[in-house]
């Protein structure tokens, strides 16, 4: 069951980059080339916002179920005492949890904008912060 859910989870994680790559892109470049917010820059807000939550979903359940998080519980100070265990049980979900958020309010509050650019605006901020914390906190060593 951990193989089956870290394969998935691990798998998934190049769609979300992808997904999320391209809808901060995309909603940087709508704020910066005074673009109309259409259907088309909606959608991928919204597909960035989905495949972050079921990675999120995924990433709580692999957590709850991998020997990181009952270290954590039964020997804190050796996990937080090596880099590569503080990584996949605290610094890693932690961070993505932040991620998330930022994405969730970026998402909500560009619906709250009536014109384009704050639309643009919002996306931009959010989706690029929450990109880049994603980025920071990756077990980059071990995936790829
Ligand atoms: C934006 C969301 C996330 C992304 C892009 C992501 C990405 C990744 C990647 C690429 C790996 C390495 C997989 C491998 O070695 O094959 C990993 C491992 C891991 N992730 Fe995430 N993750 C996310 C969210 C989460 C969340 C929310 C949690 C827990 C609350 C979590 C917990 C873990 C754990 C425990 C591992 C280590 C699995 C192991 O090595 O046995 N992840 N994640």
């Amino acid at each position: 069951m951990y193989n089956i859910l870290k394969a998935a989870h691990s798998g998934w994680a190049y769609l979300l980059l992808i997904v999320l790559f391209i809808a901060t892109v995309n909603a940087l470049i709508g704020l910066f080339a005074k673009k109309d917010f259409g259907n088309k820059d909606f959608s991928l807000a919204l597909v960035g916002l989905i495949v972050t939550h079921i990675q999120l979903l995924l990433g709580l359940a692999l957590w709850a179920l991998s020997p990181y998080s009952s270290a954590l519980f039964s020997n804190p100070s050796e996990v937080m005492g090596n880099d590569n265990l503080r990584l996949l049980a605290v610094e890693h979900p932690l961070m993505v949890i932040i991620a998330v958020t930022l994405l969730t309010i970026g998402y909500s509050k560009h619906k709250k904008k009536i014109v384009s650019h704050g639309k643009f605006k919002m996306l931009s901020i959010f989706y690029t912060l929450a990109f880049l914390v994603v980025l920071s906190r990756l077990p980059w060593d071990q995936w790829m």
